[in-house]
């Protein structure tokens, strides 16, 4: 009994001696220990970002931002116990005039408030008007978009105006991990260079902010002005609903419709993906039901009032995993004046190398209902976008300049995305390509995407030029350019008649390489990356993609950018694409090509270093 006495009395003690708050202060802010677990940092300086530490190992800490007394939002962020890995920026711009209170629970280990008090974050969290953004990632593309840090994957929201390209993207600027989903936004005037915008959607109290898209309102149909922008997104917490928000200064603000949700369905759905039906005078949305694998569709007078029209995909095309992303829109089949409507489908995991890709239906559309054709046995096949593994979640902008459907896709895959040889920043977005629609030998209609025509402006010295060249067993070798980390962009005509397949090593001085087979009598080309660099980080990582070359005359053009740890590679004016990542500890310097089972003839060979942007 007298034992139980003590350890109680001893219990009371420590609780005296644990609610005692102890404060400090760093630059800026006052840090007071309420407990093991749960600290108040005081915003008594002036200055535009708090600066948190992070430690990329540890768990998260949830940080409660009020503002004078009220919780404003929550986030989840990785704060240094040990080591400072590096910072990001917490902006207080939003709050300027009110008291900010950090209200931060950690779920660190300690036996008592004196080791909470040693955590590195407390020690370094600081005040200060500046956050450094300089690049320190020695694989950071530089003709891709990335974001200036952070997490990254789908790009989304995108639209077009006065000349301006707009790019939102998912967004975690808290970390290099998925959580905190915001809407960060660039845009760009030439789909080359990328300003960075403050966070354009930020979560409230619906939830995370998840994909989705915006349009121009250029007939006020929602009130909120002519030419609004429009942006319908899905609010993510225990259930995913559909929200909408209004901007009227070209996308920069968004203010969140008051009586959101606009859309709730009673099982995962997310994405909403808007176009005008000028046909039908009415707004069309696709959503995708994620989990019962099929796409449903919604028309509006006003995107706000939403009804429920029909679905699609039950049963149909690649069902390996959960639906995702959707995007419809009408194309012009190359040649002909036949119009086709194609339904883009982002599918994860189930892609044909594993985890994400893109697959895509072809058919008609009658402003409710989407059908898809089918092929001569009557199915309806499964046709991929991308042959490669890191494109996913591509969608297209709306409203580009002269009839284009110009799309972009998240370059990289779930399977390993978080565990890629970056940290500042995490994932790039694909080069811009352009849709279209051919007719193949099969008697098929299937999507072309070829690189956006500004892409030519990327050119600088030509550093290779050869024309009619015949090549057998023995490589011909060709130097790449160093200068510049080896960022290049390669054409390649080959004319295959007399061979049986060509090889096409793109390799450096330590032996990595990545390995291209055109394999002529199966009509396909594979890009093999098991050898291209640090492969180690996921068992997904290593692997060989296959495409086929939609050809019949045993010749292949070949358009391949590499942008330091990236590779894409166009086929046959983009009749198909492999986009695969490659992180190889030095740049790639040469060029190899050889032929096998008789002679190719190099018809034109040019390789482009890159201008500086
Ligand atoms: C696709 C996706 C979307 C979702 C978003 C969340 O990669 O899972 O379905 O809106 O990412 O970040």
């Amino acid at each position: 009994m007298n034992r139980i006495r003590t350890a109680i009395a001893s219990i009371l003690m420590l609780g005296a001696f644990i609610l005692v708050p102890k404060a400090s202060s760093s630059y800026g802010v006052e840090v007071n220990h309420l407990g093991f677990n749960n600290t108040l940092v005081r915003i008594t300086g002036e200055g535009r970002y708090v600066l948190l530490p992070i430690q990329e190992s540890n768990d998260d800490a949830r940080i409660a931002i009020l503002a004078d007394g009220k919780t404003d939002r929550t986030i989840n962020v990785k704060l240094a116990k040990s080591k400072v890995d590096y910072f990001v920026p917490l902006d207080l711009a939003p709050y300027k005039g009110h008291n900010v209170l950090l209200n931060i629970v950690t779920t660190q280990d300690r036996s008592n408030i004196r080791e909470a008090e040693d955590d590195a974050c407390w020690k370094n969290i600081i005040l200060d008007d500046t956050f450094d953004t300089s690049n320190r990632e020695k694989f950071r593309p530089v003709f891709h978009h990335t974001p200036l840090y952070g997490w990254m994957n789908d790009p989304n929201g995108m639209f077009y105006k006065d000349g301006v390209w707009h790019l939102y993207y998912q967004w975690n600027p808290y970390g290099s991990k998925w959580q905190n989903m915001a809407w960060g936004h660039s845009s760009s005037k030439d789909l080359l260079t990328w300003e960075h915008h403050p966070v354009a959607i930020e979560a409230n109290g619906l939830g995370t902010v998840f994909s989705g898209s915006s349009v121009v309102d250029v007939k006020n149909t929602a009130g909120f002005g002519e030419n609004a922008v429009v942006a319908l997104y899905t609010s993510a917490d225990v259930s995913q609903i559909q929200s909408l928000a209004h901007s009227t200064d070209d996308g920069q603000r968004f203010e969140i419709y008051p009586a959101n949700p606009v859309i709730t369905l009673d099982s995962e759905a997310r994405d909403p993906n808007m176009f005008w039906d000028a046909d039908n005078n009415c707004w069309v949305l696709s959503l995708a039901h994620a989990i019962d694998h099929e796409m449903l569709f919604f028309t509006s007078p006003d995107l706000k009032d939403w009804t429920l029209q029909s679905s699609f995909g039950k049963g149909s095309g690649a069902q390996g995993g959960v639906w995702e992303c959707p995007d419809l829109f009408k194309l012009k089949v190359d040649g002909t004046d036949e119009e086709k409507w194609v339904l883009v489908c982002n599918i994860n995991p189930g892609g044909p190398f594993g985890g994400s890709a893109t697959q895509y239906f072809i058919g008609d559309f009658d402003g409710k209902t989407f059908r898809a054709d089918t092929d001569v046995s009557g199915n309806i096949p499964t046709k991929w976008m991308d042959y490669g593994k890191d494109h996913y979640a591509t969608v297209s902008w709306s409203d580009s300049p002269d009839n284009r459907r110009t799309l972009i896709g998240w370059m990289s895959n779930w399977q390993y995305a978080a565990e890629v040889p970056t940290i500042q920043y995490r994932s790039a977005n694909t080069l811009p390509r352009e849709a279209g629609l051919f007719k193949a030998a099969d008697g098929q209609i299937y999507m072309s995407s070829a690189p956006s025509p500004e892409l030519i402006a990327l050119r600088d010295r030509q550093v290779v030029k050869i024309n009619n060249k015949s090549v057998g067993k023995k490589a011909r070798e060709f130097s790449l350019p160093v200068t510049n980390d080896g960022v290049c962009e390669i054409l390649l005509d080959i004319d295959c008649k007399k061979s049986v397949s060509v090889d096409i090593k793109i390799s450096n001085k330590e032996n990595e390489c990545v390995t291209l087979i055109y394999n002529i009598p199966d009509h396909t080309l594979s890009f093999d990356r098991r050898e291209s660099g640090i492969v180690d980080f996921s068992l997904d990582f290593p692997a060989v993609t296959v495409a086929p070359t939609f050809e019949n005359d045993n010749k292949i053009a070949l358009r391949i950018f590499i942008d330091k740890s990236s590779m894409e590679v166009f086929g046959n004016d983009g009749k198909f694409v492999m986009t695969n990542l490659v992180f190889p500890t030095e740049p790639y310097s040469t060029l190899s090509i050889s032929a096998h089972g008789g002679s190719a003839k190099i018809r034109s060979l040019k390789v482009f270093s890159i201008k500086e942007l």
